[in-house]
């Protein structure tokens, strides 16, 4: 059925325009089924995307994947967005970015680069990439960036195997020049969940690393941003996913899927909308998938009668989907969830270490 109420329009447009990357880290939150490159988008079908959002009112796009510069048409979508009077950030892994193809880039109307590093070393920044010479391109793109005048924020997703270098990945943010430092508490979904018990950090570690983060920022002051996504597993306070579902952004996957959240493609039963068949305002304002868990009026108890529903949002519901099957369930990450007992075995369990399963280029959907 058609939302009686027309949502306000989302401010954001998250562009996977590909799912194909070098680099096969074991927390990627694509998903386990990714989609082909034969199946992807074409340019035209992009430039139509970026013409309707910005008709939407949408103002930034993140340009991702995968690795979107494995697209030989990145200028062309890029240009798009352009026109369409939207900001555009890359979002990247850094490999594959020469000075001649970051000209190209920031000529067809690229602003800002977000740069993903796995440690500040390396050894092990290319061992959790699964890319030996990763680091040494993703520490050429950084000066390349810099050097072209972009803002550059570098993305570090945290867990047991890096977390305890916090320091030294700030310091080398700092010293690659990013204006941002995005420490992003590692989120369960896709390949992520997949190595769940691996990635798991621990209370102390986290603890060790809080405790360095709120340091360097007072050292640091305004100089660097540094930003913290909480790690929810263990704080029982559920995070605000997305700002709300279907609140203020969208996300357009490699084969044309449109999702209220890049990690919505496992939960079942969803029906998402393509922009092959569907423009993005009928998307955004009339399909069922957008309306499912918009506001407050889906929502079960504890949510509905609790006073932080308009703050979170009753937290996540692609983590409610992993851990429960139901993505209408108040995310068990909020300790007032009854299904709270999940999140709470997953951090005390003792169990053996495995090794990291690493996403895998081959297990592709179609
Ligand atoms: Fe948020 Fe729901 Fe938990 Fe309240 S009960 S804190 S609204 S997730
Ligand atoms: Fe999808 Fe939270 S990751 S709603």
């Amino acid at each position: 059925m058609a939302p009686l109420t027309t949502p306000s329009p989302p401010w954001a447009l998250l562009a996977e325009v590909t799912h194909a990357c070098p680099l096969q880290c074991p927390y990627c939150s694509n998903p386990l089924d990714l989609v082909r490159r034969s199946a992807e988008l074409g340019t035209g079908d992009w430039r139509r995307v970026m013409r309707e959002a910005g008709e939407l009112g949408v103002v930034q796009a993140h340009i991702s994947g995968g690795e979107p510069l494995l697209r030989g048409d990145l200028e062309d979508i890029i240009a798009a967005a352009e026109d369409a009077e939207i900001y555009t950030q890359l979002v990247t892994s850094g490999l594959g970015l020469p000075p001649a193809r970051l000209d190209r880039l920031v000529a067809a109307g690229l602003r800002s680069v977000q740069l993903s590093v796995q440690d500040a070393a390396a050894p092990n920044s290319d061992l959790i990439a699964g890319r030996g010479g990763s680091f040494a391109a993703k520490e050429e793109a950084a000066t390349v960036v810099t050097a072209a005048g972009l803002p550059l924020g570098l993305n570090v997703v945290l867990h047991r195997h890096n977390i305890d270098h916090i320091d030294e990945i700030i310091r080398l943010g700092v010293a690659w020049g990013a204006e941002r430092i995005e420490l992003a508490n590692v989120q369960f979904y896709g390949w992520a969940m997949r190595n769940r018990t691996a990635l798991l950090p621990g209370r102390d570690r986290l603890a060790r690393a809080q405790k360095v983060v709120d340091d360097r920022r007072a050292e640091l002051a305004d100089a660097v941003e540094i930003i913290w996504v909480v790690p929810d597993y263990y704080e029982g306070i559920p995070k605000p996913c997305m700002g709300g579902w279907g609140s203020r952004s969208l996300t357009v996957g490699p084969d044309g899927t449109a999702l209220p959240c890049p990690a919505a493609y496992a939960i079942e039963g969803l029906d998402p909308p393509n922009v092959k068949e569907r423009s993005l305002a009928w998307i955004w304002e009339r399909s069922s998938a957008f309306a499912a868990y918009r506001g407050t009026s889906w929502m079960p108890e504890p949510c509905r009668s609790c006073p932080e529903r308009e703050r979170d949002f009753g937290g996540c519901r692609c983590q409610a989907f992993a851990l429960t099957g139901d993505a209408g369930r108040t995310d068990p990450a909020c300790r007032l969830s009854p299904d709270h007992h999940l999140v709470e075995a997953a951090v005390s369990a003792d169990e053996e270490i495995p090794a990291l399963v690493y996403r895998r280029p081959g297990r592709r959907r179609s």
